[in-house]
């Protein structure tokens, strides 16, 4: 019955973004579900549109709208930043929007971000009409479901993955079939170098021995998160509740390290809501009954999240200061990514009983130039976590426990775990700021 409803809907690229009328706002589905051949027909029509804004989360092929010709036709609002994006923000050619992923869906069902078109890149629809929004549910579940007008891609080459993931052709306003590769984005990048990996090892051996056999966990974006996965394989019966994950955890599903048997939340599933990472992973989640997708609403609610028992998050920063303020989504004043779900899981976590959260990052950035433990963050920087929100720290010399701690506390143990040659003039800022006496 719903052969003839799909067809019915199915119309060419160009035909469907004939809906987009200038001043909309556009939101684009994210990560290897970017719709690129809906944004390119959309950026066809860029002499006929006027700000237009394109809101999406993390975007990794270069998108047209940021073209220098397409300014004042289209406007990019990025809700997490990526390096295709990066360089219109900090030229001002773009916007940056705060926000923790577990309420952008909130915001959107408050209609306090409202969303006139959606474009959406999904699987083909099953036997019962209903399409699976693939490897990346994020935030685009709730904004289908809000949007006035829902455009999808209908991608052959789309995984079907379950769980809270799927729309129904219904709820779908224009239909273009494709056959589209999705994008591989490895985690971590390939040409580290040996200096690299030996802090990589030091840091994934100090946050091993923080794990125990039954450790509910949680990865955040970035080098460290993944990389600690590889020194996990001795664990046991180790569970995941994460907004992302990357290819490490497909290496430790199959040793059967992941059985999420212990989890006191969903247990018997990986619960996520989107997969930054390659081929393997894309074949791995398809149609797997063991990987459940939910909207970041659910999956992030630091309420949910502590609802896991011994829930460890391990999410990584651009640098802290000696208090334990946190900077991990700018570089002074130049975004560099967003808020993600870090606070969301630091929170979760913190408040899961036996619960862990973890930052870790090396002590250094370019090549021991700069330290990431500053007596003061760089001015400009936005503080992604606060003193209060920030439990340990990890370093590859070690862990910083501030959780309760006086600031004198958190000076002296974060002074220990930077780069031995930086702890000299830590210490004298420490001291100047009477931190320290
Ligand atoms: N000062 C100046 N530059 C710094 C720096 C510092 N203190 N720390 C890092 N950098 C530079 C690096 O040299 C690198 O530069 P390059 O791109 O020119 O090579 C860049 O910043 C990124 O650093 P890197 O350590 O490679 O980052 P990563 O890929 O491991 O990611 C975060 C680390 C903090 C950026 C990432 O975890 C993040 O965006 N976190 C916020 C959101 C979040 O955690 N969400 C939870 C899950 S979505």
């Amino acid at each position: 019955m719903y052969i003839s409803k799909y067809k019915s809907k199915i119309v060419s690229a160009e035909e469907a973004v004939k809906v987009v009328k200038s001043g909309d706002r556009v939101l684009l589905h994210a990560n290897s579900c970017y719709p690129e051949i809906l944004v390119n027909a959309m950026c066809d029509r860029y002499q006929e549109l006027n700000d237009v804004e394109v809101a999406h989360l993390t975007i990794f092929q270069k998108p047209r709208f940021i073209d220098p010709e397409m300014q004042g036709h289209f406007r990019h609002n990025a809700l997490f930043t990526s390096g295709v994006t990066r360089k219109a923000i900090n030229e001002g050619r773009a916007d940056f929007t705060p926000i923790f992923l577990s309420e952008i869906p909130i915001a959107i069902e408050r209609g306090v971000i409202p969303i006139d078109v959606i474009f959406l890149n999904l699987s083909p629809p099953d036997k019962h009409g209903y399409c699976s929004f693939g490897v990346s549910n994020e935030i685009s579940k709730t904004a289908a479901e809000h949007a006035k007008v829902v455009i999808a891609q209908i991608n052959s080459k789309m995984p079907r993955v379950l769980g809270d993931n799927f729309i129904h052709i219904d709820k779908i306003d224009y239909m273009v079939e494709c056959e589209q590769e999705l994008v591989d984005v490895p985690m971590v990048d390939p040409n580290i170098t040996p200096e690299e990996q030996r802090v990589y090892t030091r840091i994934g051996e100090i946050i091993a021995s923080m794990i125990k056999d039954g450790d509910t966990l949680q990865m955040g974006i970035g080098a460290i998160p993944d990389a600690v996965l590889s020194f996990l394989t001795e664990k046991k019966d180790l569970g995941i509740h994460t907004e992302m994950f990357s290819d490490g955890l497909i290496d430790l599903i199959e040793m059967g390290v992941i059985t999420c048997d212990k989890k006191t939340l969903l247990p018997g599933k990986i619960v996520a809501s989107f997969v930054i990472a390659t081929r393997k992973t894309h074949e791995y989640i398809d149609n797997n009954p063991f990987i459940e997708f939910r909207t970041t609403k659910f999956v992030n609610d630091p309420l949910n999240i502590a609802r896991n028992d011994n829930m460890v998050s391990i999410n990584s920063a651009i640098e802290v200061d000696i208090t334990g303020q946190v900077c991990s989504h700018s570089i002074g004043n130049r975004i560099y990514s967003g808020f993600g779900g870090q606070v969301d899981f630091i929170r979760g976590a913190s408040r899961s009983k036996g619960g862990r959260a973890i930052l870790a990052f090396p002590s250094t950035a370019k090549n021991d130039t700069i330290s990431k433990i500053v007596p003061t963050l760089t001015y400009g920087a936005g503080v992604t976590d606060t003193q209060a929100d920030v439990h340990y720290i990890v370093t590859e010399y070690g862990v910083a426990d501030l959780w309760g701690k006086t600031l004198r506390e958190r000076v002296k143990q974060l002074i220990q775990i930077a780069h031995p040659k930086f702890r000299d003039e830590l210490e004298k800022k420490a001291r100047e700021f009477k931190y320290l006496w």
